[in-house]
């Protein structure tokens, strides 16, 4: 539909939460306000709000004062609700539905003529099928993982480093007193951006990723070298989803959408360390700890500037594209670009290059 017809557009957060969202939201309802006349119809819990009564409140200026700095999404979300495979009860038994005509319609009888997609590469796809089917979508890309493509940077990402190499230092100094090895377990599905960032700003001595797979017996040799170097102790950044060659990443259980949750690497590598290496070997999991809390400066910039162009493209009516940092710009690329191939850290890369220079093992 043209732009100038527009008169309410709904914005949702789907997917993993993560520092930002509000920051985004924000952005949004304000430049949507001041320069256009949209109204903006929050929906709730995702993609969910649309499959359920009551799944949409507006939103107006004075809901998104203060939140700039709050971790989550006063949206809430979730990663449950895709509507083109919607888990509903049918006569006491669970079955899998596409709800989207029924979307498309209640988006039509809600007069929203466009909707805002914040999410990671799931929730783009969802977008992407929506945008097919007709329903004007913008998509605003959000992971503390990193790994969406056609985009330098997601915002959640520097949060996330922050807390993870906070809780590095902290370990650091209780490694030294006690002369252990602690291993620190960091999210990261497929993609080791976290544990390869606050493994370099923490001073990680050994970093395991899921793009190097590693060898045990590397992992312990690097240790004991330190050892006998005179370092009494050492620091492990392990990704979730890092695994041995040859080997997979360890899961706990299926979740919602399907996708394995991973976790429990860091413990299992206590206890195989802890038989080849003469230090006590601990670990800690920070898990959703680097999901929560108050963005970063760094994340507040750019979900505002995200949240802004997003406004700016459905003003445009430049719909299927998704709002991206290239450079020093925010610019769109289609949906298309966003969901082709996770962008996963290169092995080759700097990054890992200037880690190995400075002494960091991968196990490999
Ligand atoms: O994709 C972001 C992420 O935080 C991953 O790093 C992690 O594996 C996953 O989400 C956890 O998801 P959930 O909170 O649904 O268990």
């Amino acid at each position: 539909m043209s732009s100038s017809r527009l008169r309410r557009v709904g914005l949702l957060t789907a997917g993993g939460d993560c520092p930002g969202l509000n920051a985004v939201i924000r952005a949004f309802v304000r430049t949507a306000v001041a320069h256009y006349d949209w109204e903006v119809v929050g929906i709730l819990d995702g993609f969910e709000g649309l499959c359920i009564p009551d799944g949409t409140r507006t939103l107006t200026e004075s809901d998104v004062n203060g939140i700039l700095t709050l971790g989550g999404t006063i949206l809430g979300t979730s990663n449950r609700g895709n509507p083109f495979a919607f888990r509903t009860m049918v006569d006491g038994e669970e079955k899998i539905v596409d709800r989207s005509p029924e979307v498309v319609e209640r988006l039509r009888n809600l007069d929203i003529g466009g909707l805002v997609v914040i999410g990671g590469d799931g929730s783009m796809r969802i977008g992407m099928r929506f945008q097919n089917l007709g329903v004007p979508v913008v998509g605003v890309p959000k992971t503390i993982d990193n790994d969406l493509a056609a985009t330098d940077v997601t915002f959640g990402f520097d949060t996330a480093v922050a807390t993870a190499t906070d809780a590095i230092d902290r370990l650091r100094s209780t490694a030294e007193a006690h002369h252990r090895v602690m291993i620190v377990e960091v999210m990261g599905r497929n993609a080791g951006w976290i544990a390869l960032e606050a493994g370099l700003a923490g001073g990680g001595n050994v970093i395991l990723i899921p793009e190097i797979p590693f060898r045990l017996e590397r992992v312990a040799r690097a240790i004991e070298e330190r050892s006998r170097r005179g370092r009494s102790y050492s620091i492990v950044v392990v990704a979730e989803g890092a695994h041995p060659v040859g080997g997979q990443p360890i899961a706990q259980r299926i979740g919602p959408d399907g996708f394995p949750r991973l976790g429990g690497v860091g413990v299992w590598l206590a206890d195989e360390l802890g038989q080849r290496v003469k230090h006590e070997v601990r670990a800690t999991v920070l898990g959703h700890t680097q999901r929560g809390g108050s963005p970063t400066p760094f994340d507040r910039v750019l979900a505002t500037r995200l949240g802004c162009a997003a406004a700016w493209l459905v003003g445009q009516g430049d719909w299927g594209k998704m709002v991206a940092a290239r450079g020093s710009e925010i610019v769109p690329v289609p949906l298309e670009d966003a969901v082709r191939t996770p962008k996963l850290v290169p092995p080759q890369g700097d990054r890992v290059q200037t880690a190995r220079y400075i002494g960091v093992s991968f196990g490999d």
